[in-house]
């Protein structure tokens, strides 16, 4: 089949390398794609924002499956536009997508639905003095965050009542985040370890699957410190995280949600990612989205022995989904990312000692934020810039790798972090 993967970041490279390995894919074509996928399939210039775009992209290029999709774009209708032609598209409708599209609705599904997570409360400009009021209620530990959708970047966590208090304000007035921000929801901050479990689903509660659990680092600093970023590296297998757990939150968390969707009318399909916080009294729910987490995609997708093109038309057609197998290979993947992001990335700076990188046994690199200048050389083009990525029998080689091969690429002001997966692995970072 040909599947027309959308978007151009490095959860996009990984999905075209591994739907470029399936048996069931003759042709990959990314829209807009990045120069690292043009090694593994066709790049066509389009917005990838625009439903009505890619939907006719689709129609052009007869694609059997259309696959991928920001939030913001599935939000847009992505999937409902593409379906309209009569073609298949993995993920939500536009409808099911408001999960993560807005927070505060989410937060009602799943209060409906029973699904343990954080105390919370939603709030808009008129009740200013509740919501100040509100986070008072908390217990040392304040998370703010936007209603809609804000690039990864409208969550403040918090031990300071006052940048809290802050955050409120310039969120409700619209000066940090626009519309987004004027309705937030405030909630307790949770503590533990996180938990990105990507579930394949086909409209049918117990039809969804898991995929292998993974674990994501927010900040952008060493020892989880500074500002949250889209996510600075991950990994896979999470060796604190056993099939008892992944069970738990199926029955728990994920398939409540779709029951309480399913009671309103909303079939899910595609991914739906559960971030979760292993509390000391379980697994907590911190989020939903509604497509493949960036970075996790990079360390879980790869892992897959089921046929991800079949895995994606299954769901995406609402039939049974094949079972759900993977590599018993541990995979790391680290974030390569510009001066100063997340606050104001660099970009334009040539990137050196890819080949070199590349070279090693078992690593690959997804590229997230590049572009080819006018003279032909690779630059960077965003925050997270790369993905240095590798797979292992074990986590601490695969870490190894990842690391061995980071350390062969430098451009100016160049960052990532030093300790992804290193607790997991049991070493130092
Ligand atoms: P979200 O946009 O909801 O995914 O939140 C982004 C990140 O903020 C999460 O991955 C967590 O690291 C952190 N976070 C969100 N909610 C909470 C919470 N209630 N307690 C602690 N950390 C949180
Ligand atoms: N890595 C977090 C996300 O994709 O939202």
């Amino acid at each position: 089949m040909r599947v027309l993967v959308v978007g151009s970041g490095g959860r996009e490279h990984a999905l075209c390398w591994t739907l470029a390995r399936s048996a069931s894919v003759d042709e990959v074509i990314a829209a807009p794609g990045n120069p690292g996928i043009e090694s593994v399939g066709r790049c066509v210039s389009i917005d990838p924002k625009d439903p009505a775009a890619v939907a006719q992209l689709a129609d052009d290029l007869d694609a059997n499956l259309v696959l991928g999709g920001s939030e913001e774009s599935l939000v847009r209708g992505l999937v409902d536009a593409v379906q309209a032609r009569g073609r298949h598209a993995f993920g939500p409708t536009a409808q099911a997508a408001h999960l993560e599209g807005s927070k505060a609705w989410m937060k009602e599904v799943v209060a409906e639905a029973g699904v343990p997570t954080a105390r919370h409360a939603t709030f808009t400009a008129a009740d200013q003095d509740a919501a100040l009021q509100f986070l008072t209620t908390l217990d040392g530990l304040y998370v703010v965050k936007t209603d809609g959708l804000a690039g990864g970047k409208g969550v403040v966590v918090t031990e300071s009542l006052d940048e809290a208090r802050d955050a409120v304000r310039a969120y409700l007035s619209g000066s940090a985040f626009g519309d987004a921000g004027r309705t937030l929801v405030i909630e307790e901050g949770m503590r533990g370890p996180e938990l990105s479990l990507l579930v394949v689903c086909n409209g049918d509660v117990d039809g969804a699957a898991p995929l292998a659990p993974a674990q994501d680092f927010k900040r952008i600093g060493d020892g989880d410190v500074g500002p949250n970023t889209g996510g600075m590296g991950a990994y896979s297998p999470v060796p604190i995280v056993g099939d008892g757990v992944v069970e738990q939150v199926m029955v728990e968390a994920v398939r409540p949600t779709l029951r309480a969707l399913a009671a309103r009318g909303i079939e899910y399909r595609g991914i739906l990612y559960a971030g979760l916080m292993l509390t000391a009294v379980g697994p907590k729910l911190v989020e939903y989205n509604v497509r493949f987490g960036d970075p996790e995609c990079q360390v879980v997708v790869p892992r897959l022995t089921t046929d991800l093109g079949e895995l994606c038309l299954a769901s995406a057609s609402g039939k049974p989904l094949p079972e759900v197998r993977c590599s018993t290979d541990a995979w790391v993947t680290v974030v390569l990312a510009s001066e100063s992001y997340p606050a104001s990335p660099r970009t334009g700076d040539p990137i050196e000692g890819l080949d070199a990188a590349e070279a090693l046994p078992s690593v690959v690199l997804f590229h997230a934020g590049t572009a080819r200048d006018d003279r032909g050389r690779l630059v960077t083009a965003g925050g997270r810039v790369l993905n240095v990525t590798a797979s292992a029998p074990t986590l601490g080689e695969a870490r190894d790798r990842a690391y061995g091969a980071a350390a062969l690429i430098n451009w100016p002001g160049m960052q990532f972090r030093h300790d992804i997966a290193a607790e997991a692995a049991g070493v130092s970072a």
